[in-house]
């Protein structure tokens, strides 16, 4: 997740919650230099990223940028790379990419050409997309322009440009597209609690070849172990990893990027508990890594997590 979850946030998730069969990294820009940022380097480097099965992830409407990502990431030591063909933001959408790129399938479709056609015949390309921008009749189209490229996995978040990351759930499509599909497809919405997945379960009658997930697992980050029949996330094993993260990132960090990025987080696993408005307020209203750090306590002193996650 852009500006949530970097290399740090992995390898610490990695340690402590084991069991995860990919980690998707935010998107990557290649720059009209073919250059990419250094933050975005420093990310994707494999010793950034020791004994964790990633997946880059690209966010490109060229061929030739792709090709010179994926090319990158094989140098760097990765076999998948993917394509985000999801993002809702204007600022990409209006840029004809992420979402934005689904709303012209016919250059769509000569990307997709003029890019395998040159890719690497060892490096796995999987797809990461929308039903379409404002309408779910765009994904019939879409899908046979999927349908003609050997994408190793096509990621299916069945939402619109137009629902951001609210909006119904088209299941009815996605059904459509477990049927239809030439490649293995992946599911990814809402995914929170082992309910949600048995719920998955009952309204689809074919199963997924995976499901992704993004929001559910920052804000419990045990939850692929919870899905898989696992323990419960226990509040003393939150402590550790959220007191490691802040540990980690005051040494990245200057004070103002440590502060931001545990509020993020906070914003999300602040859900994991019971009436604790008033201590997520404290961690909220932080302004020095001191204060934050003594919010943090105070709500791990005060704070249950919720019985009905
Ligand atoms: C803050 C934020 C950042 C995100 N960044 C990315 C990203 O970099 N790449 C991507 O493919 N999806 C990104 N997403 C979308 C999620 O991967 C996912 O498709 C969406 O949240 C729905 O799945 P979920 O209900 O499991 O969260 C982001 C979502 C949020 C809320």
């Amino acid at each position: 997740m852009e500006g949530v979850t970097d290399h740090i946030y992995r390898n610490i998730h990695h340690r402590h919650f084991p069991g995860i069969d990919k980690y998707y990294t935010p998107f990557i820009s290649v720059y009209p230099s073919f250059t990419l940022k250094n933050r975005e380097k420093r990310g994707v480097m494999k010793e950034n990223n020791r004994d964790i099965p990633l997946v880059p992830q690209f966010l490109v409407n060229e061929p030739k940028k792709f090709l010179y990502g994926v090319k990158l990431m094989q140098d760097y030591g990765w076999s998948e790379v993917n394509l985000n063909l999801g993002c809702p933001s204007g600022t990409v959408v209006s840029k004809g990419r992420g979402a934005g790129f689904l709303a012209d399938p016919e250059k769509l479709d000569a990307f997709f050409a003029a890019f395998f056609e040159e890719v690497p015949a060892d490096m796995k390309i999987s797809v990461k997309t929308r039903l379409g921008m404002e309408n779910v009749d765009e994904f019939g189209p879409l899908l046979e322009i999927f349908n003609r490229y050997p994408i190793h996995e096509l990621t299916i978040h069945p939402r619109l440009r137009t629902d951001y990351y609210k909006g119904p759930l088209h299941m009815d499509v996605f059904q459509t597209a477990l049927r239809e599909s030439r490649n293995p497809v992946c599911y990814n919405g809402d995914i929170c609690t082992p309910a949600d997945m048995e719920m998955l379960d009952r309204k689809l009658m074919i199963t997924p070849s995976a499901v992704m997930i993004c929001r559910g697992l920052v804000t419990n980050p045990a939850l692929v172990r919870e899905l898989q029949g696992g323990e419960k996330l226990g509040r003393k094993e939150l402590q550790a990893f959220s007191n490691e993260l802040y540990d980690a990132y005051r040494e990245e960090f200057e004070e103002k990027g440590l502060i931001f990025r545990m509020k993020e987080l906070w914003g999300y696993m602040g859900a994991s508990f019971s009436n604790c408005e008033k201590y997520l307020k404290g961690i909220r209203k932080a302004q020095t890594p001191a204060d934050l750090r003594a919010a943090i306590t105070n709500l791990f002193g005060a704070c249950e997590l919720r019985e009905d996650r």
